[in-house]
């Protein structure tokens, strides 16, 4: 959750951190430090809150090293303090680290610490990392001696990095259990280690993934690989093709506002490539390695994802039961991850994750592994973890996603499983060529429609303000879009702080009716599909108990005003593919609803981009 940064070079340290960290807040932002090494000597400046407050620190007390380390924090273990903040220093002030994770047996020990005479000064599970180290550079160990001394006594998820005055010119970085990632990035007589890949883009694009009970020793002209019990390792490093320009904020106000109006763009990318135009026939790259056979033979789906992409995944379940026939579950995949899963042997597990470094979903995936699944993961970041453990793999080509908030990787996972439902049919024979043009050709016309949603923006936007005072709203939807209700609750309050439920519309007379009143704004999903009818009838039972009915219904609609308070109109694209389209003015309404209250959008607050500890 936290995102940890390191530079060494002959360049002054300090900028490259500063950038390096404002490019990973996202993943944190309860307090940020950095250390600096220079002349055998540490120097330490760390804040309590936003990177805005360690910039003014930093400011006023500048620091050169061409050595460091720096830290952006999450806070797990210990109050979200200047105390608490890292990079954790041991007695001596003289190593240093940064950890994103937590350790597990961090009391226990820390006992013996404690009793041998060190001197802990915060409330975190990290600080006991530096003073083991302390006792073992006592013995006269070089850092990554002590650190392949210490690494294997941590239990837990750990990624770390440490620097320290006894041996300069040297990060130590590491990577323990599957959670947090380390990414060291290669550049011609400097390196880099970060969290995740838009921290090194503007420095290289030249990177190596440290995987799990990995160790790097970085210095500013090499970098070694070794494993935890020190034998050495050789390492491919890979190359990034993102563009740089695409991971800053582009004129828009904030990150998730740009994102969404990245969707068009960023369909068209998923689309790319993925129909053979003499076939008509969806195709994926190397990375998907079914054959036709197991396609065919295969006789159940089981999804896990958490959060947004957990409804993308529902969405999922409808593509594929209505299109290739196979039945479907899906789950969360905290749940799954902790209770008996009945898995057949050979049956599919999905993973759905932006980041791809969700700890419960990696969890839940080497949960059905070992029980026997084959496993896929449909991921936006390359090289993540998900991608690495699993069998299978769908890229979402989204690029690089900054807001907390997910937008346009919500889109295009919902994109990716459609043509990954139009794939299986295909396969399976349980649609005709005529169908899957026809389905195929809606989805290139999508980012067109998405276009004209977005030029509708100014309507959402006043809408918002009309009801940005609301102190709950309930989102409603039938079939493929009761997701899309999930997900436009989801948005709202996670950006607004507004309590948001979504329902199925089915399920209003099973108790949610009781909550409607006149100051209950009610987003009812009522698109003309096969649930409009029900649609229609939900949401008079809302005007019979004086809701505020705002509906979303299609352009061709004239029926639905007579029914609805307030109406967004979006075009008519087909049932399978609209909740792609339905999510965009429901992602608008919330950023606009949490922009006009003053909110942080791009960093709500309590949360995090990458949920990498439990
Ligand atoms: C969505 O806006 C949230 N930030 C969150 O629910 C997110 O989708 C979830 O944490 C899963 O993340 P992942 O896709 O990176 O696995």
């Amino acid at each position: 959750m936290c995102g940890i940064v390191g530079y060494v070079g002959p360049r002054e340290a300090l900028p490259l951190l500063m950038g390096g960290l404002r490019r990973l807040e996202y993943r944190g932002y309860d307090s940020a430090g950095v250390a600096l090494q220079r002349n055998g000597a540490l120097t330490v400046l760390r804040a309590e809150g936003k990177l805005d407050n360690l910039a003014a620190v930093v400011a006023a007390h500048p620091a050169s090293g061409t050595t460091g380390i720096g830290h952006t924090r999450w806070a797990t273990h210990g109050r979200p303090t200047e105390q608490n903040a890292h990079p954790h220093v041991d007695c001596g002030g003289v190593t240093a680290v940064i950890h994103n994770g937590i350790i597990e047996n961090f009391e226990e020990l820390k006992t013996p610490l404690v009793r041998g005479g060190h001197k802990f000064t915060s409330e975190t599970d990290t600080e006991v990392v530096v003073h083991l180290l302390e006792e073992e550079l006592a013995k006269g160990k070089t850092l990554d001696g002590a650190a392949l001394a210490v690494l294997p006594r941590l239990e837990g998820a750990a990624a770390l990095a440490f620097i320290s005055a006894k041996d300069p010119g040297k990060i130590v970085a590491a990577r323990i259990s599957n959670a947090g990632g380390v990414i060291i990035g290669h550049g011609k007589g400097e390196n880099f280690v970060a969290s995740d890949i838009p921290a090194l883009l503007e420095h290289t694009r030249t990177v190596t993934f440290l995987d799990h009970g990995e160790v790097a020793i970085v210095t500013a002209n090499s970098v070694n690989f070794r494993r935890l019990d020190g034998s050495a390792l050789e390492k491919a490093p890979q190359t990034i093709t993102w563009d740089p320009i695409a991971a800053a904020k582009s004129g828009f106000k904030h990150f998730m506002l740009k994102e969404i109006h990245e969707q068009p763009r960023a369909i068209s990318d998923t689309l790319l490539g993925r129909v053979e135009r003499t076939t008509g026939r969806v195709v994926f790259d190397q990375d998907l390695k079914l054959d036709d056979a197991y396609v065919r033979a295969l006789g159940r789906i089981s999804f896990v994802a958490c959060g947004t992409a957990c409804h993308a995944a529902m969405v999922g379940k409808y593509l594929i039961e209505r299109l290739a026939k196979i039945p479907c579950d899906v789950e969360v995949a905290s749940e799954y991850r902790y209770r008996d899963p009945v898995v057949t042997k050979g049956q599919l597990l999905i993973a759905v994750t932006q980041s791809g470094e969700t700890v419960d979903t990696l969890a839940a995936m080497e949960e059905g592994r070992k029980r026997g699944a084959r496993v896929l993961s449909v991921v936006n970041v390359v090289g993540s973890q998900a991608s690495r453990v699993s069998d299978d793999v769908i890229y979402l080509h989204a690029g690089p996603e900054i807001s907390v908030a997910s937008t346009k990787a919500y889109t295009a996972m919902l994109v990716d499983l459609y043509l990954f439902a139009i794939y299986l049919a295909q396969r399976r024979d349980t649609i005709d060529a005529k169908t899957s043009n026809s389905l195929l050709a809606e989805a290139f016309h999508l980012p067109t429609l998405m276009d004209a949603v977005l030029r509708e923006e100014g309507k959402v936007r006043a809408l918002a303000y009309r009801y940005h005072q609301a102190k709950d709203f309930l989102h409603l939807g039938r079939g493929v879009n009761y997701p899309t209700a999930l997900e436009g609750a989801l948005k709202l309050k996670e950006l607004s702080y507004i309590h948001a439920e979504g329902s199925a519309a089915g399920e209003m007379k099973h108790g949610i009716n009781a909550l409607i009143d006149e100051d209950l704004p009610v987003v009812a999903i009522a698109l003309r599909d096969s649930t409009y009818k029900k649609m229609v009838s939900n949401i008079e039972e809302v005007r019979a108990r004086a809701g505020v009915v705002i509906a979303l219904a299609n352009d061709d609609d004239e029926e639905i005003a007579a029914h609805a308070d307030e109406v967004i109109r979006i075009p008519k694209t087909n049932e399978l593919l609209s909740p792609a389209l339905a999510v965009v003015p429901l992602q608008l309404l919330a950023y606009h609803i949490a922009d006009r209250r003053g909110n942080d959008v791009d960093q709500p607050r309590n949360l995090a981009k990458s949920v990498t500890v439990e």
